[in-house]
């Protein structure tokens, strides 16, 4: 009989991130970021991880913290052994989170790989004179830096603006693990469930369009009136806020905006609403806000399940589902978005980066998308690993 061997989840990741492989074999040959140091602010989870040792083995220095509330301490503790220099731990303290982003800034990283905006602007606070430029991955880091481009003035290429991130992770992947945390947290079914979508960008096209194919009932929300008429085209109910609010069973937030879901909502909200963000920062819910509510008379929490339920004076009940941080990235097992979906924008950020670690980019690449090479080089290859 064969001898069993066992394997983690890492490797599981590891070995299904195909286009990070070819690109970890390419950069051994190449090595792009020979003698510089990546600094990186993103989740510490398997994926990333991936995406940290590929960028190692194009011979970078890779010194690397999380976001808010989302480090995997089995992952921070792999990659620790794996020759990767990692600040900080699991946290969902603002303050403590701001203060392993300067502890990654003293090192003075020549490459910086956002995700939200941190490391960017706080370099603008505590500039130093090494920084080549970098990456963001997000929808809410890039509004967040637009106002000080000119102030950064590095070549900052945004992942999000590709068209592959758009549709590969916010529309398909988002979709897919928001769902899938529904059913994670919740063991509830969505068949016949009022379900509620905030925004209608990219993240909530895919959100509204997985709940429906779960056989739920979707309305979608959104200030937009443009984007709100192209989901009455997609089939989507639209009604006005209120409405929505009144007969929803789930709400789902995922607009990259803060104040979404607030205290003054609590009048109308109905009798066993389960509320759920999306968007990276929890602030589209807000948990402070409800929980403070003088018509709040009690809050019970499962802390293994990450479930809390608010009891109104008037019997009513509310659950928020992971604290109000993103969904697809808190809660039991978080698995975040599809291997595919992350290898696909991972895979652009490591050719990103190593386009800004040649030097042809200048200034006028402060925040501008993905260039069109690197989108047309990685589909033909994840299609070519496909066909
Ligand atoms: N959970 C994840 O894994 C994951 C992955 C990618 C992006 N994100 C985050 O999801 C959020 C949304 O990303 P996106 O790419 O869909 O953004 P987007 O900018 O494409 O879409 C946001 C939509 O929200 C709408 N909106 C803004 N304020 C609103 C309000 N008060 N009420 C209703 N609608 C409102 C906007 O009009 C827009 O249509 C961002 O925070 C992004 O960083 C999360």
């Amino acid at each position: 009989m064969q001898q069993e061997r066992q394997f983690s989840r890492i490797d599981w990741v590891a070995s299904s991130c195909r286009l990070l492989r070819g690109i970890a074999a390419e950069f051994t040959r190449t090595q792009p970021f020979a003698g510089l140091t990546i600094g990186t602010a993103i989740h510490l989870e398997p994926k990333t991880a991936a995406l940290l040792l590929t960028l190692k083995a194009g011979g970078a220095r890779v010194v690397a913290t999380g976001n808010l509330n989302s480090t995997q301490p089995t992952t921070a503790t792999f990659l620790a052994e794996n020759g990767i220099v990692i600040i900080g731990e699991r946290t969902g303290d603002a303050g403590a989170h701001h203060g392993f982003i300067d502890a990654l800034l003293d090192e003075s990283p020549d490459l910086l790989l956002d995700n939200g905006g941190d490391l960017f602007a706080r370099f603008l606070e505590r500039p130093y004179g090494n920084l080549i430029g970098g990456t963001e991955e997000t929808t809410s880091g890039r509004t967040r830096l637009t106002p000080v481009r000119d102030k950064l003035a590095l070549p900052i290429l945004v992942i999000n603006d590709s068209p592959i991130k758009q549709f590969a992770e916010n529309r398909h992947g988002v979709g897919q693990s928001l769902f899938e945390s529904f059913l994670r947290f919740t063991n509830r079914s969505t068949n016949g469930k009022r379900v509620v979508v905030f925004g209608y960008g990219a993240c909530g096209k895919g959100t509204a369009a997985c709940f429906r194919h779960g056989h739920s009932v979707v309305s979608v929300v959104d200030i937009d009136p443009v984007t709100t008429l192209e989901a009455h085209l997609d089939g989507f109910s639209t009604p006005h806020r209120t409405d929505a609010i009144r007969t929803a069973d789930v709400i789902i937030t995922v607009t990259g905006y803060p104040g979404i879901i607030t205290a003054a909502d609590l009048p109308i909200l109905k009798d066993g609403v389960i509320l759920m963000n999306g968007g990276h920062f929890p602030h589209e819910i807000d948990r402070h806000g409800l929980l403070a509510d003088p018509t709040v008379v009690s809050v019970e929490t499962s802390p293994e399940d990450m479930i809390a339920t608010l009891t109104l004076v008037d019997g009513r009940r509310l659950h928020l589902l992971g604290d109000g941080h993103m969904a697809n990235l808190a809660g039991p097992r978080p698995l975040g978005n599809s291997i595919e979906a992350m290898d696909l924008g991972f895979a652009m950020q490591a050719l990103c980066l190593e386009r800004v670690a040649s030097r042809v980019l200048g200034s006028e690449a402060s925040l501008v998308p993905v260039p069109a090479d690197i989108d047309r080089a990685v589909a033909c290859e994840f299609l070519d690993l496909n066909r």
